[in-house]
């Protein structure tokens, strides 16, 4: 196995950065890049289409990239759909679910935009009196259980929660929600684009029914990937909302015979390099192995978090012991914009700044311009934590 210093080297771009944004989404290792170009180089075809040996190689790269996503949670490859972010994921649900007259849907007040807006959306456009119910978390961004069981009711068709809060961090309790909204017969989707190849996400022991996901960030895949699990049995009743080439497999006569699932929901050519680049991530992720990745996060959450509970003027967000990952911080009197800009361009520190599409989180935890949000990978290393909190200090005594 590589040392921390070797996987650090496959990381090129970190020669002139220190890159704290891995929640935006994560850099990419050379394996990945060389999986990508090795496509282009050689065997540079459409998938699912031609008879020739090249198309035919893409095809089964493809498919291998699934079956490495059903071996990562623990699923089976043909409930594993191919999207191009975590937000298409869940749209196809909110999109494709045939939601019931006068059905509601749980959120909380801590999801991303991603896991809010298309939920609104539906209540606002849809004819069938859909209805949206926000579970408050607790101050410390946790949702409580019971929480959500107070809103559930016999109407409640869905249950849809991040497992880790991109706003602060917040590691919320989803094999126990999972479970509350299964006893009320409602379905659970989980949001897991902040704890995928950061923790294990084993779908036997969790039981979502939809998973919603990216592959450009913890598993460290190229941008434009993602991808949506559902159980085959509820796919089999979601309505396709991308139908076109690949996803019929007749047309007589203005009528035509949906294609099996998976493949009913892949409308049009995929992002096939993309797609190949996230199966060479996922081995990346698994050679590394998911406990020492969050080992090692955990570790650096724990570090950043007392060093800059040590520097005065700074307000930090969320419980030390809940949070891994994702650090969200402010100092008194500073835009955390200004802080930003500033850590990059005098530190070449990549962080976040601003609402981190997450207005309702971060306005509940009372950061009134949104916070700087610092997030890790398994690349990152304690100089990074002591560089940045060097920094940190010197503008806060700036700003005293
Ligand atoms: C919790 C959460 N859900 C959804 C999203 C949207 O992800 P994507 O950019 O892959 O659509 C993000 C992005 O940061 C997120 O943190």
């Amino acid at each position: 196995m590589k040392t921390q210093e070797e996987i650090r080297d496959d990381f090129p771009i970190l020669k002139n950065i220190t890159y704290l944004d891995s929640a935006s989404t994560s850099i990419t290792p050379k394996p990945v890049i060389d999986a990508i170009d090795d496509y282009y180089y050689n065997y540079n075809a459409n998938s699912g289409r031609g008879a020739y040996r090249i198309a035919i190689k893409a095809s089964n790269k493809l498919e291998d990239t699934r079956s490495k996503i059903a071996n990562l949670i623990n699923a089976d490859k043909n409930e594993i759909i191919f999207t191009k972010n975590t937000t298409e994921a869940i749209n196809m649900i909110a999109n494709g679910f045939k939601f019931e007259k006068n059905d509601n849907i749980i959120i909380s007040n801590v999801e991303h935009h991603s896991n809010f807006v298309p939920w609104l959306n539906l209540e606002k456009n849809s004819p069938k009196n859909i209805k949206i119910k926000i579970a408050n978390a607790n101050s410390e961004g946790i949702v409580e259980n019971s929480t959500i069981e107070e809103l559930l009711d016999e109407n409640t068709k869905l249950v849809a929660i991040s497992h880790v809060t991109n706003s602060i961090g917040a590691c919320q309790d989803i094999k126990r929600i999972s479970k509350t909204a299964h006893r009320n017969n409602s379905y659970f989707l989980l949001d897991c684009a902040q704890s995928i190849g950061h923790v294990k996400i084993d779908n036997k022991k969790i039981n979502a029914d939809f998973i919603a996901s990216p592959g450009h960030k913890g598993l460290l895949g190229p941008m434009g990937t993602g991808f949506l699990y559902g159980k085959k049995e509820i796919l089999e009743h979601v309505e396709p909302t991308n139908l076109g080439g690949g996803t019929i497999t007749n047309l007589v006569n203005k009528e035509f015979t949906l294609e099996e699932v998976p493949y009913r929901f892949e409308g049009g050519t995929q992002n096939i390099d993309g797609i190949i680049g996230l199966g060479a991530g996922i081995d990346y992720i698994n050679q590394i192995g998911l406990s020492n990745i969050y080992t090692h996060s955990k570790y650096l959450t724990q570090e950043l978090y007392k060093g800059l509970s040590e520097i005065k003027n700074v307000i930090l967000y969320g419980n030390p012991k809940n949070i891994f990952s994702i650090i969200s911080f402010n100092i008194k009197g500073a835009n955390p914009y200004d802080v930003a800009k500033i850590l990059d361009e005098t530190a070449n520190i990549c962080v976040r700044s601003g609402f981190h599409c997450a207005i309702p989180s971060l306005k509940h935890m009372k950061a009134k311009e949104g916070t700087i949000r610092v997030s890790f990978h398994y690349y990152n290393n304690l100089e990074d934590i002591i560089g940045l909190l060097k920094s940190v200090e010197e503008i806060a005594n700036f700003y005293k």
